[in-house]
């Protein structure tokens, strides 16, 4: 008999997986580890999704997810050809690294590998893109972002090897994901100019930020923005996410995709969260206010906090390691995000709840502060 481990593809024995953030089964905790919207979706959203939760569940959706790309297409003033919409924007990653990067042959670890395999990430950013590179047998290539989080001046390494602008694959999470740091358009699309392969701006965050880079979308034709519903659109349950882009990326997208990708709930939910984007604009406005109301706090007790255009704050805490203020914190019920990884293990990322939530927080932090 075969063991069953002989049975699994050596590549995906080695793979390290995706480590999601802790989805605890404790009730009463304040959760703020995986940038979770704290207020829920729009009642007529919840209206819709029960509405359409009947016999119809038997029918398999609407295959192309068609009335939600052209809704889509309309807000972003663009054709549906130019909308791809995934199971989450997870899914929209996942496709673009199978339908824009050749797998390495096996001797790419020891000369140059060549660009066509390459994704090309800055570091820190989401840990997803090194795993989905490893999955694809590609040659993953971080590229470390400044001390404090902001773009390095990649368009001045011409020569040598530290930026490869021929990397089949480019992926930018802006604003950054951990730090919370905002790109300006600018400085995106001189990066996106200078590439020859395709440039994924991953905008997850962006409905918290001032500025946002659309428009290279539709402007060039090799790069695709990543947009969610998870997290400004109070949806992660559901599983939608997009990219918009070159009609013949989405194209290649399109046909990789498995046959029903997008969820017939999924669907109904932000085709309903689309007709009310009033609701969504006002609990962006109550998250940015809270944000910057927990960095005041913070800061006065000494955590140096990173400035944030997103839904959650990157924070060095003072006195104690981060591991250990995400321990204090979570013997007080309260979750918030740590990564071991060496560029980040001093930070804690904490989403933005409620303003009752970040007030807990805040108190929390004190009272662990004054403890002896
Ligand atoms: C930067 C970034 N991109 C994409 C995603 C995936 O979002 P979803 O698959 O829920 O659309 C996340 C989720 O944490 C993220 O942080």
């Amino acid at each position: 008999m075969p063991s069953p481990t002989s049975l699994v593809r050596p590549l995906v024995r080695r793979l390290h997986a995706y480590v999601p953030g802790e989805q605890p089964k404790i009730r009463g905790l304040i959760k703020l580890n995986t940038n979770e919207n704290p207020y829920p979706p729009s009642p007529k959203v919840l209206a819709a999704v029960r509405a359409a939760t009947d016999g119809r569940l038997r029918l398999y959706p609407n295959p192309t997810a068609q009335p939600l790309r052209e809704k889509l297409a309309r807000l972003h003033r663009c054709a549906p050809e130019q909308i791809f919409v995934g199971n989450g924007s997870d899914e929209c990653l996942a496709l673009a690294v199978r339908a824009f990067v050749e797998p390495a042959d096996g001797s790419a670890a020891r000369r140059r590998p060549a660009g066509r395999s390459l994704v090309q990430y800055f570091t820190p950013s989401y840990s997803l893109y090194p795993v989905l590179a490893d999955m694809h047998g590609a040659v993953r290539r971080p590229v470390p972002l400044t001390k404090d989080f902001d773009l390095p001046d990649v368009l001045s390494r011409r020569r040598g090897d530290a930026w490869r602008f021929d990397a089949a694959l480019t992926l930018v999470t802006t604003p950054n994901a951990p730090s919370g740091r905002g790109y300006s358009r600018t400085s995106l699309d001189a990066i996106c100019h200078a590439q020859r392969g395709v440039v994924v701006l991953d905008e997850a965050y962006v409905d918290f930020a001032e500025e946002h880079a659309l428009p290279l979308a539709l402007a060039h034709p090799h790069v695709l923005v990543a947009r969610t519903f998870s997290k400004a659109y109070s949806l992660c349950f559901q599983r939608v996410g997009y990219f918009v882009g070159h009609p013949t990326l989405i194209g290649a997208l399109d046909r990789i995709r498995d046959s029903y990708n997008v969820k017939g709930l999924g669907q109904i939910a932000e085709l309903a969260t689309l007709d009310d984007l009033a609701y969504y604009r006002a609990n962006f406005a109550r998250i940015v206010h809270t944000r910057e109301t927990l960095t005041r706090q913070l800061a006065a007790l000494d955590f140096d906090v990173q400035p944030s255009q997103t839904n959650f704050l990157f924070a060095r805490p003072p006195r104690f390691s981060a591991k250990i203020w995400q321990q204090k914190l979570r013997d007080r019920k309260i979750l918030v995000r740590w990564f071991s990884a060496p560029d980040v293990r001093d930070y804690l990322r904490i989403t933005i709840g409620t303003d009752a939530e970040a007030r807990a927080l805040a108190r929390a932090a004190a009272t662990i502060l004054r403890a002896r």
